[in-house]
């Protein structure tokens, strides 16, 4: 799966969102999150997130592989629900982001 880490939080481009052909790009309080069992690996949004957010799972930077947790993670409640358009905002995040001081100041 591909995952994003912390340049999104307080960000939220939402660019990836249009790239996704499987709308597997989840928008919570404070970033996004991409479902780790419906995304494809089709790679489409890693190179328009202007701030670089977005990684493979394999090649996410050291400081941020916690991420990897956060994006799986967030969906425990949340389960599969095949699309993200028709669920819109989701106003929660994932402990390590909710703990997070303001980012993008
Ligand atoms: Fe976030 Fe980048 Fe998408 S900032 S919303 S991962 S385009
Ligand atoms: Fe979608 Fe990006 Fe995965 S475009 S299918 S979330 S690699």
């Amino acid at each position: 799966t591909y995952i994003i880490a912390l340049p999104c939080v307080d960000l939220k481009d939402k660019a990836c969102i249009d790239e996704c052909p499987v709308d597997c790009i989840y928008e919570g309080e404070r970033m996004l999150y991409i479902h780790p069992d419906e995304c494809v690996d089709c790679g489409a949004c890693e190179p328009v997130c202007p701030v670089e957010a977005i990684y493979y799972e394999d090649d996410t930077p050291e400081q941020w592989s916690e991420y990897y947790r956060a994006n799986v993670e967030f969906f425990d409640e949340v389960g599969s629900p095949g699309g993200a358009a028709k669920v819109g905002l989701i106003p929660k995040d994932h402990e390590i982001v909710a703990a997070l001081p303001p980012q993008q100041q």
